[in-house]
């Protein structure tokens, strides 16, 4: 664990004092140099903490050693490869046999002491969720695991795969999410579940080549971060997929056309994810700081907003829908009291499911039955009689036990504790609504006809830092459309008024997709809720004079329009060509056509210049990328990130962007001395009268810089 400060008393928090340093300084105008500053390691004790989770008896009596030893240990890393690319299975492949295989190997020739085996999660399909038994920062700090860490940056950046903390993967799993599903995720910044939901809503449409008819909405009260979840999402390439910026308390009342019907309704959803704010202790391993802070406060303070954020939630829920509730807390005040407050007062119209079939292998505790709650002084209470009064404002009635606690199934709710299987604490209640809640409004929405309601919204400015700029739907008729059709020879099915930009008037510069689901509710509910983003770039304006149609491709929009474009703006590839053109992808020097196979080179002569498909297959692969077919060359249209993916899915060369930033180091430093021993020579030199320098030790330094 590091050196250990003794001296220091653990309710001063360190972060909070540099947070008071950096104002003072900012206040002051000066700026300490902490550089040489000795880092100080958090001591990862708590008496309040100990003591009040001792008398909740979350864990029991003989596991309670092992269970605070865990908490104090760092936190092992864990990744899923995403599920919605065809590609997962090849990038799987290549992990196991490569990346793992090499750093054991790797490991054990340079004596590394603690490196296990990776392994899959049990619980997670496909063997596509793994754990590493290493720290993040083990992998940052050793050499042996450049490659490894490398990797998984690269593959995160391009969206190959997701690093999510292993118990963060259960929520997703046990809301078991179909693509014909409509997705709320209440609470959902930063994103690592809400992509792990869209990805679920896009599972197997792959193969039949089709979107999902559901979709996803992301919420967030933060503004700035729903732009995490629009950055999330992006790697995912969804046009089912929107993020709105409002207080879940008071979720909104959105509108939808009824397929069957026509008619216009409030939405009711058919999965809804509450992951609500909570203290966040079980996430002590990866935020130690935590230690340095807690009190039993944090968990009481935040239980009214739990229960009201998931009260909507359960509101807004379809009949036969399914809820998950959940919080990275042990806490039963944050936990078990919002639970059951809400069967109870749903009477029996929603009841906890046991979800735990979804999860096979998963360990857990079930959910107790009884707790106590805290004053911040540390005593306890059993039942609200026994509060003193001066807390009857902070410790509620509705936080205890009720009498007929044992009527609500508590013990189907699912506490991971972190010793376990070695992860973080986590959370989670699964329930399922079997007839409308009694706090339900009137289903029916306001007068309005779908015509009224598709005209294009005005662009609002409202309080709260609301600048979106419109999202404005093609109405099918513009000629640009007319255009992008005629040159990509677009199927007739292909429609329309998904297309989208986000300009009333003036040139339009990108054109997004976004499906049909997600038209309907940004066109009908677009002046009640605050939408931030929704929509994949399909098309991007590009004023070529070789190209007849001002639109190119978008990489990130390929997904949803490739099947709808013509073969003769396809190209199929060989594999060496599309190393070629992946190893080549500066602008400025496009591979020339002469230089690709005989047979790529015919296949060019059907495609006249301009954007176009590029495609490749394997047995198991398949990729299709964005190309621009020149007079004379052929390039790739996709970016650092995509291009080491694919690169990597070939298994071709990718050692050009193993950047070993310890041999880096280790080169500036010997540059270092290299310019320190020239400099000796120089004076030496200067001092006898000449001043030349080597040029060989010159040219050797600035080449390898
Ligand atoms: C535990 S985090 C969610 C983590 C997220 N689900 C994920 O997996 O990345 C809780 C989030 O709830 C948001 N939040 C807090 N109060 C809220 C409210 N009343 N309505 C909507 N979001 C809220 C916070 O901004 C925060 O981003």
């Amino acid at each position: 664990m590091g050196r250990r400060n003794k001296n220091r008393k653990n309710n001063t928090n360190p972060f909070a004092q540099r947070k008071r340093d950096r104002k003072n300084e900012a206040e002051n105008g000066t700026k300490i140099d902490r550089r040489s500053e000795p880092y100080v390691e958090i001591l990862r004790e708590n008496e309040f903490f100990f003591k009040f989770y001792k008398s909740q008896k979350i864990v029991p009596e003989e596991e309670w050693e092992i269970f605070v030893k865990t908490l104090q240990s760092s936190l092992p890393t864990a990744f899923r490869v995403t599920g919605c690319r065809g590609e997962s299975e090849t990038l799987l492949d290549i992990i196991k046999s490569e990346y793992f295989t090499d750093y054991l190997k790797q490991a054990a020739e340079e004596g590394e002491k603690t490196v296990e085996k990776p392994f899959a999660l049990p619980w997670y399909p496909g063997e596509l969720a793994w754990q590493l038994q290493l720290s993040r920062k083990d992998i940052r700090r050793s050499e042996v695991f450049y490659k490894l860490h490398n990797f998984l940056i690269a593959e995160t950046n391009a969206g190959g795969i997701s690093r999510q903390e292993t118990v963060s993967m259960i929520p997703p799993i046990v809301l078991d999410v179909k693509p014909h599903h409509r997705v709320l995720d209440m609470c959902a910044a930063p994103g690592s579940k809400t992509a792990q939901l869209i990805e679920a809503l896009h599972a197997d449409m792959e193969e039949k080549r089709e979107l999902p008819t559901g979709f996803v909405i992301a919420n967030d009260i933060d503004n700035s971060r729903c732009y995490m979840l629009v950055h999330q999402a992006k790697r995912l390439n969804s046009p089912c997929f929107l993020v709105t910026n409002e207080d879940s308390e008071r979720f909104p009342d959105l509108q939808c056309t009824n397929k069957e019907t026509g008619k216009v309704e409030n939405m009711q959803f058919d999965r809804i994810l509450c992951d609500v704010p909570c203290s966040g202790d079980a996430t002590l391993r990866k935020n130690p700081d935590i230690w340095t802070k807690w009190n039993p406060a944090h968990g009481t303070n935040l239980n009214a907003v739990q229960f009201r954020i998931t009260k909507r939630g359960a509101e807004l829920l379809a009949v036969g829908g399914r809820l998950v509730y959940s919080t990275c807390s042990f806490n039963p005040v944050e936990n078990e009291a919002v639970i059951v407050r809400l069967l109870k007062e749903s009477e029996g119209a929603l009841e906890l499911i046991d979800a735990s079939d979804l999860v096979p292998g998963l360990k857990f505790s079930p959910g107790l039955k009884k707790w106590q709650l805290s004053s911040k002084d540390m005593n306890f209470y059993g039942e609200f009689s026994e509060v003193p009064e001066k807390y009857h404002t902070v410790l509620r009635p509705q936080m205890f036990p009720p009498e007929d606690v044992d009527k609500y199934n508590l013990e189907r709710c699912m506490r991971i504790l972190p010793h376990h299987q070695d992860t973080g604490g986590f959370f989670v209640a699964v329930l399922a609504k079997t007839r409308p809640v009694p706090w339900q409004k009137n289903l029916q929405a306001k007068e309005s006809s779908p015509a009224v309601a598709a005209a294009p919204q005005r662009k609002k400015r409202r309080l709260g830092g609301y600048k979106e700029e419109p999202f404005v739907f093609f109405q099918g008729d513009e000629d640009i459309f007319s255009s992008i059709k005629s040159f990509y020879s677009l199927r007739d099915d292909f429609i329309p008024t998904c297309l989208l930009t986000r300009c009333f008037t003036g040139k339009k510069k990108n054109i997004y997709f976004s499906s049909d689901s997600i038209r309907d509710i940004v066109l009908l509910s677009g002046d009640c809720v605050k939408i931030i983003n929704t929509g994949v770039k399909v098309f991007v304006r590009c004023d070529n004079k070789n190209m007849s149609c001002a639109f190119r491709l978008a990489q990130e929009g390929l997904p949803s329009v490739n099947e709808f474009v013509g073969a003769d703006r396809r190209l199929l590839l060989e594999k060496s060509d599309l190393v070629t053109l992946l190893h080549n992808i500066d602008p400025t020097k496009p591979p020339k056509i002469e230089e690709l196979s005989d047979v790529t080179k015919e296949r060019i002569a059907s495609v006249t210049p301009g954007s176009c498909i590029l495609e490749y297959r394997e047995e198991k692969l398949q990729l299709t990328l964005v190309g621009w077919r020149g007079t004379t060359s052929l390039r790739a249209y996709i970016d650092q990130n995509e291009t080491v993916h694919m690169l990597r899915l070939l298994r071709a060369d990718v050692s050009k962007y193993e950047v070993n930033k310890f041999k880096k180091v280790e080169d500036q430093v010997e540059s270092e001395e290299i310019q320190e021993e020239l400099g000796n020579q120089e004076n030496q030199e200067d001092a006898a009268g000449d001043d030349k320098v080597e040029p060989e030790l010159v040219e050797k330094d600035e080449g390898e810089e």
